[in-house]
């Protein structure tokens, strides 16, 4: 639609036409303007899949058999793959299944910085760095977004914890919100080209965020030039004048009295009384058609997508597969099926289902393969596998199941240990006290260690967990996140060595809470509902680099059953396309006798006038599949946009200068090769 046709469309609108379409007229749909032809917005959370169908008028589940759909990996665990085919062909299946089911918005996905190990929503997140959410977050949009469905990026922003989430209000200075926290929805907004975002409901700054022209306006409108729909959060709306006043489009919501929306009647009484220019209405508008025009509502042969397809199957198993981080392997790993004489697999995650958990991204899921089901399945019949439960919510019960437990681990030859979080834990609306492991586990882990020290340690969490009171004793840890309905089955391909491991860490796992960077620098969860962000941009490694502070497992850690080698580095500036960017090129060489993929990870350390620096930024990576023996040159080409830091001073990004240092790595602490380049952007601007 041209911009003439917009405004010849709005102005036949009547007011009480267009309130229609800025607030929910259901839980998850806005109201449609059928005399014009305009359609309502049909919405569906959410990140790890198309939630299921609501009842109209009270929040509770439709109990219909047609909303079961694919379970998708978590953000986190998609964000482990570091592969940026994975997130895409993630993002297709999403908006596939949003379209087959009749879905304009899906409620995804979510970016906020995992700034606190605590926050429950971290599996729905990404990463603690912004390169890496930046990375894997463009080509999931536009996955989600070639299906002619929206993508709604949320939660912008600031969201890092969901204790208070309502009405906290977080502080942290202009550098950090520019070079940590907003890098993600920047480049969801001017790389991928999201048509949708979904607003906080925290404050920041004194000002709640879907009322905050600083974010809505200043930045997201008039400098990221966003002309897609803002969208609240559901009841993040508190004030019908300010909301009107600033960037947001859309107010949705959880109780069912929709005419008494903010954005409903009580606006139409304030134009009216001439309280509120009608004019901000149809701007509002403006937005709306223009993304529903997008994403083809208004066109005979829009996309019709599809669910539960074997392609979505097929694909969210190879994300799966390669988003299992191997922590640690003193020899034990891979199990080889000969060998493994009777199995014992013990503790409750190896059984539990998770798809159905965690708030607002539940799933009905049409399977979900546990991770005893998933070793069944590839063990075969023929080996004997004994189950024992070890732990329960029920304290008076976990003596006993622990005595069951190290009975059969005693009685067997293998001994696989599957336990971590659920979304008691993992889950929206409360983050986590501590990051102890739940249910006694380290008492039960650490003597089972004792009755088999070959016991192996599966960790399933969204969540970095506390591990230092038997880590040194355990020889095999292994992180498997929620990872969708094919998870059970990928993790145990790894662990029998189907699949060669390839998933590298998106976050820190700090050796206890104190040492995480918002916990001993900034405040947590803060106090008299005020938050301050006082560790900057010292997030996740660039706190644990700059202070020399040991983590458990570094961010972009994660091991192979096989070696590589990096052989050499060399970088220099190139230009394509009229654009500028650092060449890197570095060789890497499996050494091993097994193919697996290597993620060369790509830090700098660069120098911006007198600012204070990280010792080192991720930005750029790529994940390579590499032969036993074979030897590939790999070629990162990263924007020299990227390699700038925010100067309060001056207000604005600036180049770095001098000489930056280039590193290539296994992962943030396992640099193999550096090189030098001097940079002098300023000139070839
Ligand atoms: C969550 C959003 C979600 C919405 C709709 C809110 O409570 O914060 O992420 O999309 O509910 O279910």
């Amino acid at each position: 639609m041209t911009q003439k046709e917009i405004c010849e469309l709005i102005s036949q609108m009547t007011l009480d036409e267009k309130i229609k379409m800025i607030h929910g007229e259901g839980f998850f749909n806005t109201g449609a303007v059928e005399r014009l032809s305009i359609p309502s917005l049909k919405m569906s959370d959410g990140p790890m899949g198309v939630r299921h169908e609501i009842k109209p008028k009270v929040w509770e589940d439709k109990y219909e058999t047609e909303d079961f759909v694919t379970y998708f990996p978590s953000n986190v665990a998609i964000a482990s793959t570091w592969n940026k085919d994975r997130a895409y062909e993630s993002g297709c299946g999403l908006g596939a299944e949003a379209r087959g089911r009749g879905k304009d918005v899906i409620l995804a996905p979510g970016i906020n910085i995992m700034r606190t190990p605590l926050c429950g929503r971290n599996f729905e997140y990404m990463s603690e760095d912004p390169c890496l959410i930046s990375n894997m977050v463009v080509p999931l949009i536009k996955g989600i977004q070639e299906n002619d469905v929206a993508a709604c990026v949320k939660h912008f922003a600031m969201n890092n914890q969901e204790e208070q989430r309502m009405e906290v209000d977080v502080y942290t200075d202009e550098r950090s919100l520019r070079e940590i926290y907003l890098r993600g929805f920047e480049s969801a907004v001017k790389k991928a080209g999201t048509y949708s975002i979904m607003s906080a409901y925290n404050k920041f700054r004194g000002e709640h965020c879907s009322h905050s022209k600083y974010l809505l306006d200043k930045i997201l409108r008039d400098e990221w030039n966003f002309d897609g729909a803002v969208i609240s959060d559901w009841d993040a709306v508190h004030d019908i004048k300010k909301a009107v006043e600033c960037g947001l489009d859309i107010e949705m919501g959880t109780n069912s009295d929709f005419d008494n929306y903010n954005m409903a009647n009580p606006l139409i009484e304030k134009i009216k009384k001439g309280e509120i220019a009608e004019s901000l209405i149809d701007k509002k508008i403006e937005h709306i058609i223009k993304f529903m025009d997008k994403i083809g509502m208004f066109k005979e042969d829009r996309k019709i997508g599809t669910y539960n397809s074997n392609v979505h199957r097929e694909n969210i198993l190879k994300t799966a597969e390669e988003s299992v981080v191997l922590l640690k392997n003193e020899g034990v790993l891979p199990l080889q099926r000969k060998k493994l004489g009777k199995v014992a697999v013990i503790g409750d995650n190896a059984q539990k289902l998770h798809a159905s958990g965690g708030g607002s991204a539940e799933i009905k899921a049409l399977y979900e393969i546990s991770p005893i089901l998933g070793l069944k399945m590839v063990l075969g019949g023929d080996v004997s596998v004994e189950y024992e439960r070890g732990y329960s919510q029920d304290t008076e019960k976990s003596e006993i199941l622990k005595q069951s437990a190290l009975e059969l681990a005693k009685n067997s030859d293998t001994v696989i240990y599957i336990g971590g979080l659920n979304h008691d834990y993992d889950s929206e609306g409360l983050d986590r006290k501590d990051m102890k492991l739940p249910y006694n586990q380290d008492e039960l882990i650490s003597e089972l260690l004792e009755v088999n020290p070959n016991t192996i340690i599966v960790m399933v969490s969204g969540s970095p967990v506390e591990m230092y009171k038997w880590i040194d004793k355990a020889k095999a840890v292994v992180q498997s996140w929620y990872a969708g309905m094919e998870g059970g089955f990928a993790l145990a391909e790894v662990l029998l060595g189907k699949v060669n491991p390839s998933g590298k860490l998106p976050v820190t796992f700090p050796l206890k809470l104190e040492d995480s960077p918002a916990h001993c620098l900034g405040e947590y969860p803060g106090s008299d509902k005020k938050v301050h962000y006082n560790e900057g941009i010292y997030t996740g490694y660039r706190y644990y680099d700059k202070n020399s502070v040991k983590p458990l497992f570094c961010f972009g850690h994660g091991l192979s059953y096989t070696n590589f080698e990096y052989n050499s580095i060399d970088s220099q500036f190139v230009e394509v396309d009229n654009k500028k960017y650092v060449r890197v090129k570095v060789s890497v060489k499996n050494i091993g006798d097994r193919d697996g993929y290597e993620t060369v990870q790509i830090y700098m350390s660069g120098n911006c006038g007198n600012m204070d620096m990280p010792v080192k930024e991720l930005k750029g990576f790529e994940k390579v599949f590499l032969k036993a023996s074979e030897e590939k040159e790999i070629v990162i080409d990263i924007d020299v946009d990227d390699c700038m830091s925010y100067s309060e001073e001056k207000e604005c990004f600036e180049y770095w200068n001098d000489e930056v240092k280039i590193m290539a790595g296994s992962s943030s602490c396992d640099i193999k090769r550096e090189c030098v380049l001097c940079f002098a952007l300023k000139k070839m601007n």
